[in-house]
């Protein structure tokens, strides 16, 4: 069955009573039928089955063994990271989302766990920052600002080599566009927040295990921990998930449309899309992938420019978060990115005319004319 199909499927045929809308189990508890009998459920941090019906959709998507769905996209890295120890270390990528440095830099670092934060898209890179302690490479890709592609499968079979874990943060593309297990990786993990849902109406995050072994010890995690998803933001996320392919269909062709269009305006130093020929991850995405996605970033001249688009666009939202339906405009540097140390951040490339777009299921020809009408007059304020 293909994706989109197992998407819209999701859930159906899974309650007793035949509902088609998997209902929102909102308990905490359980009975128990007797002494030493149960249904199945006791808790709802250690189960539930709206929950549940969500985690085996998302396994069942990726390929692994199993899913699970936790509080937030942040939730979900954070119960990743405490699968390590102090002394063991883990290779990032360098400009992947602002809040996952964070969680690293000023919190998992103090716990003594050590990162090296390098370019993934440069296998050279990755090679040379492997160490004997290190256990994992933690990528993003495309990456969070930047949209640099990575090589999973070629990243993978280096970490294979070196009894490293390879984990994807693939919030960007979704399983319906990239699916890092069938391409070598060990754990998937998602912000449901975006893509996944689509609808900008809650926070949620996933992770899906290939590994039996490792399921267990993140399926102990989740419940010690207890950052789990609650039933009825389960349900949303399941809700919005069924429209996935639809709605990034549509988010693709709107991108790759609005990216051609700012690459041939006189405004734009840069435009990173990697739907572009001339993107250099273009090739790796189109063999590997199902599309490009729906970000952009785009550089314009100054920082007075850029906060005059963000002033000026009135379709477009000027807000952080991205995968919804609606149009996002974000300024990395001092919103996604704004923790990130400012001379890493300038070396990068987030830099003060930088801007980044999540593009909506909205018609095309209206975030054009939105887009030209914030830029019109650009000339006077660069
Ligand atoms: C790529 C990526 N990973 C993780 C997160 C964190 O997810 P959440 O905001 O759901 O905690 C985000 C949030 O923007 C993100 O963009």
């Amino acid at each position: 069955m293909r994706t989109s199909t197992k998407l819209v499927q999701l859930g159906v045929g899974k309650d007793p009573t035949g509902a088609i809308s998997f209902p929102v189990y909102q308990t905490s508890t359980f009975r128990h039928p007797s002494f030493g009998e149960s249904t199945g459920y006791d808790y709802s941090r250690s189960g539930n089955p709206t929950r549940q019906v969500l985690e085996e959709g998302i396994a069942e998507l990726e390929a692994g063994v199993k899913g699970f769905a936790c509080a937030s996209g942040m939730a979900a890295l954070t119960s990743l990271l405490l699968l390590f120890q102090r002394g063991d270390h883990l290779i990032v990528t360098e400009d992947l989302y602002g809040g996952t440095f964070r969680l690293l830099d000023k919190v998992f670092l103090r716990f003594g766990l050590e990162a090296t934060f390098i370019d993934t898209s440069d296998l050279d890179q990755v090679r040379r920052a492997m160490q004997n302690n290190t256990r994992a490479i933690l990528l993003e890709t495309p990456t969070n600002p930047l949209l640099k592609v990575a090589d999973i499968a070629k990243i993978s079979e280096i970490c294979r080599a070196h009894n490293a874990l390879t984990i994807v943060d693939n919030t960007f593309m979704t399983p319906y566009l990239q699916k890092p297990i069938a391409l070598g990786a060990d754990i998937v993990v998602y912000s449901a927040t975006k893509f996944m849902s689509g609808h900008n109406d809650v926070v949620a995050g996933l992770v899906v295990i290939k590994d039996e072994k490792l399921a267990e010890r993140f399926g102990f995690v989740q419940n010690s921990v207890g950052a789990v998803l609650g039933p009825q933001d389960s349900w949303l996320v399941l809700r919005g998930m069924k429209t996935l392919g639809i709605r990034l269909d549509r988010q693709n062709r709107n991108a790759g449309i609005l990216a051609r269009w700012l690459s041939n305006h006189a405004a734009i130093k840069r435009v990173f899309y990697p739907g572009l020929e001339t993107h250099p991850g273009y090739r790796l995405l189109k063999e590997k992938t199902g599309g490009f996605g729906a970000m952009i970033s785009f550089e314009v001249p100054s920082k007075s420019l850029a906060i005059k688009v963000l002033n000026s666009v009135r379709l477009i939202s000027y807000a952080e978060s991205l995968g919804g339906v609606e149009t996002l405009i974000t300024f990395p540097a001092y919103q996604t990115h704004a923790d990130m140390d400012p001379a890493a951040r300038e070396r990068m490339g987030i830099n003060d005319g930088l801007l980044r777009l999540s593009v909506g299921i909205e018609d095309a020809d209206d975030l054009l004319a939105d887009l030209e009408q914030a830029l019109e007059g650009w000339e006077a304020v660069v």
